[in-house]
């Protein structure tokens, strides 16, 4: 299976180690970045959520319109909006991107910030909420008859949409979470399911998990995994090191001055979502694992999301890579602290040391898988 990459699609150069420049939504860095990603390898950008963020939906449209092959994943959140509403602004897109939208499903791991939607669920009950929305959705990509609905969370009645996306039979389903509640809500419903970067261990764990959520759902394929991380890259280790030290050292001078680094407070002692104490957990009991994960990153932004780094040169930070990619990840999200000049570099330098590799590992399975057949029959 080739290997896909995940970049990011923000609004602005903002990240955890400078304030950005301009305004939140900055038309010419959104392109400029997107374009980047375009020219450099990458096969698809998240456009990500936040209560206060730019909408990412007519951003997506926007980046959609000037470019030609990039894919998007769009992040939206069930609370914002109804099913039937959100099923034809996919669908629009999807016809704006000519198939290239995927739409990544996300719960809410945070009372507060949901709540600052007008969310008042708990999150066990959000999460029965999304798995309803995300059929909904479904059922209206792929429905040319007029249907009514009668769930927990929404009625209605003799809905059809009039315009369908150009992926048939419909765009993929994104979903991450790491809760037990969103392995079943993900493994029910999910084509992608995301995970953060963890220790090898501790991610094949969580492969597992999702997998015995979808055959516990009754499916007979399972969700494609994709894993996400902050690749800090120089020519030498030496080099790499001294940059992910400068980094660490950026995040808490940052946090120091009282400035935003991450996500706006939340008001909590710790974060709520499970994938955040995961990554707390995880950075507690360790700095290094594996070849090249380094996890203050994540203790620095208090867990914050995609925050495990992985650090070296292009060769071994590839290598880290293609560990996930034995355990059975497809996809591999990534993101820099200089989100511009670091979408390039990996694009340059450990990208196709990537995809060489994967190439020769799947082009040696075929020629074994040919060697059984040839020995089996005769
Ligand atoms: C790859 C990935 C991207 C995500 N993007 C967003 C986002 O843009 N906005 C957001 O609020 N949550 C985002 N999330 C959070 C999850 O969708 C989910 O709401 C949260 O992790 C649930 O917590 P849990 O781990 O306790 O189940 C993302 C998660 C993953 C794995």
């Amino acid at each position: 299976m080739p290997v896909e990459f995940l970049g990011i699609a923000a609004t602005n150069d903002g990240s955890e180690i400078t304030p950005r420049s301009g305004a939140a939504f900055d038309k010419e860095y959104t392109l400029r970045l997107a374009r980047a990603h375009e020219e450099h390898g990458w096969d698809r950008v998240l456009f990500a959520y936040g209560s206060g963020s730019p909408d990412p939906a007519p951003a997506a449209a926007y980046i959609a319109s000037r470019l030609d092959r990039l894919q998007i994943l769009l992040a939206h959140r069930p609370n914002v909006s109804y099913p039937t509403y959100a099923a034809k602004t996919f669908a629009t897109l999807d016809q704006i991107s000519e198939g290239r939208l995927t739409v990544h499903f996300i719960t809410g791991g945070n009372d507060r910030e949901q709540g600052r939607e007008g969310d008042v669920l708990t999150k066990d009950e959000r999460y029965a909420r999304t798995r309803e929305y995300i059929r909904i959705v479904k059922k209206i990509w792929t429905t040319h008859e007029p249907f009514d609905h009668e769930g927990e969370h929404y009625r209605f009645h003799d809905f059809v949409s009039d315009v369908f996306p150009v992926q048939q039979p419909r765009p993929n389903v994104s979903f991450g979470g790491s809760s037990p509640a969103a392995y079943a809500a993900g493994g029910a419903e999910a084509d992608i399911y995301c995970l953060w970067g963890e220790p090898l261990e501790r991610t094949a764990e969580q492969i597992e998990a999702v997998k015995a959520a979808a055959r516990a759902a009754g499916r007979t394929d399972v969700p494609r995994i994709q894993v996400a991380f902050r690749p800090i890259i120089a020519p030498t280790e030496e080099l790499a090191w001294e940059k992910a030290h400068r980094t660490v050292g950026a995040i808490k001078a940052r946090r120091e001055r009282g400035e935003a680094v991450t996500k706006r407070h939340n008001g909590q002692a710790g974060p709520q979502n499970t994938g955040s104490q995961r990554l707390i957990a995880i950075a507690e009991a360790g700095e290094r694992y594996d070849r090249a994960l380094w996890t203050p990153t994540a203790a620095a932004t208090g867990g914050a999301g995609n925050s495990n780094a992985l650090v070296g040169t292009p060769e071994t930070v590839a290598q880290a890579l293609l560990d996930y990619y034995d355990l059975g990840v497809d996809i591999l999200s990534a993101r820099g602290y200089d989100l511009l000049g670091d979408a390039i570099d990996f694009g340059r330098h450990v990208i196709p040391i990537v995809r060489e590799e994967v190439a020769k590992r799947d082009a040696e399975r075929a020629a074994r898988g040919t060697q059984t057949l040839t020995a089996v029959h005769g």
